[in-house]
């Protein structure tokens, strides 16, 4: 810090960035002290680990070198938010052992919905931590972590709790929606489903009202991702015909439901916006970079991006990545990882590698593909 106050470095370092950048995007980072994430396993850190059984090899290897309850090889888009704002790796809210929540939490868990799931967990792995759950837990650790403070006997019994004027200047993320899709196309069309979507929209909204109630001010919501796009789709689905195809060689009608969500909600944000005075919410198109890293997925540097990286999968026959299963020539093989996964989109079927990861991260997180477009470090402004 030098020997300036804080107020005369902010002071400068803001006329620097005034003068370097101009005047759109003058404003000064927002040094989160701490970040809260609610999601599905988009998102999840080592909550369905910790809860369920543990994610298992080869899950982690590429960046972690073990499984630690992240369903990729590697860091998720939410790590690398981590990275970005200079804060550690979020631990789940699930994970008690030797867990340090001093800067946020992670509440999303692989599974999880908005609304109030009807599947359990032991059909297609839908989680029981819906968003309104995710939310009662997130009540609770505000509650809890305040009141284990105010007796902590000494600052090493604080150093692993948040501290609680930090609540609202922290940045409250959401990846969530994917999963309200998909469990809805086991029972119905798309175009049956998209009536129910508002009112899932609205559900999202009302865990931004609970949260901003109690002190939150910095949203940062990713739209949802282009579920059609999933490998998983044609594992059992043959032969697709090309008129049920889009430019990205996805489920065109699974896409649609996906941009019917996202058109709902980035209208909805923008009512909130004038609801929530003080609040800055910043809606992040995640599908737009997904669909692009799929539609140019050799120019990219990746491979074909319907290849999987993990699992066995030959003849449509299919093991999921890291169990064992029959393979076609009816022995027991495992679902093991490729030579490469750097240079795979599709880590499992459903879920993102690292490398993907990494490249949609670079995509969003500077402001390009959000609504106001500033980047995530400057996510407290209201514009
Ligand atoms: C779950 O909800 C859907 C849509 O509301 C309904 O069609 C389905 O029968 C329900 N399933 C169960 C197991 O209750
Ligand atoms: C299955 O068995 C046949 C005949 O033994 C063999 O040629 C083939 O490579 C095997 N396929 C796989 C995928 O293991
Ligand atoms: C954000 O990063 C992407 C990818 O690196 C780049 O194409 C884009 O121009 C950047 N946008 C801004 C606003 O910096």
């Amino acid at each position: 810090m030098g020997s300036c106050g804080v107020l005369a470095c902010g002071f400068t370092v803001f006329v620097a960035l005034w003068v370097v950048r101009g005047a759109v995007e003058a404003s000064p980072p927002c040094d989160f002290p701490a970040f809260y994430n609610f999601g599905d396993s988009n998102s999840d850190t080592g909550g369905i680990s910790a809860a369920f059984d543990a994610i298992r090899a080869p899950y982690g290897e590429s960046f972690f070198h073990k499984p630690v309850g992240r369903d990729s090889d590697g860091r998720l888009i939410v790590d690398f938010i981590a990275e970005q704002l200079k804060l550690p790796y979020l631990s789940a809210y699930l994970d008690s052992l030797g867990t340090s929540y001093r800067h946020g939490a992670n509440f999303a868990t692989g599974g999880s919905t908005i609304g109030k799931p009807n599947e359990t967990i032991y059909q297609y792995g839908i989680s029981p931590f819906y968003l309104e759950m995710q939310m009662a837990q997130f009540n609770q650790f505000k509650q809890r972590t305040a009141d284990l403070y105010a007796q902590a006997k000494n600052p090493w019994e604080r150093s692993k709790l948040p501290v609680q004027e930090e609540f609202s200047r922290a940045l409250y993320t959401f990846d969530i929606g994917q999963n309200d899709l998909s469990m809805g196309f086991r029972k119905m069309t798309p175009d049956q489903l998209k009536p129910s979507l508002p009112d899932i929209v609205n559900q999202l909204a009302s865990a931004v009202q609970n949260i901003y109630k109690k002190g939150g001010r910095s949203f940062w919501i990713h739209n949802t991702g282009p579920v059609g796009c999933l490998p998983v789709n044609f594992f059992y689905n043959h032969n697709p015909l090309p008129g049920d195809l889009d430019e990205g060689g996805c489920l065109k009608s699974q896409n649609e439901a996906a941009m019917e969500f996202n058109r709902i909600l980035k209208e909805r944000i923008v009512k909130l916006r004038s609801k929530l005075p003080q609040a800055a919410i910043t809606y992040v198109d995640v599908y737009a970079a997904k669909f692009e890293l799929i539609s140019n997925a050799k120019r990219e540097g990746f491979t074909d991006s319907m290849t999987v990286c993990c699992g066995y999968h030959v003849d449509y026959t299919h093991v999921w990545c890291g169990f064992k299963g029959l393979g076609v020539n009816k022995t027991e093989v495992f679902g093991s990882s490729c030579k490469n996964p750097g240079t795979s989109i599709s880590w499992d079927g459903v879920h993102y590698t690292e490398g993907a990861n990494r490249w949609v991260a670079s995509r969003i997180l500077n402001g390009s593909l959000s609504d106001p477009p500033i980047p995530i470090t400057q996510a407290c402004h209201r514009h």
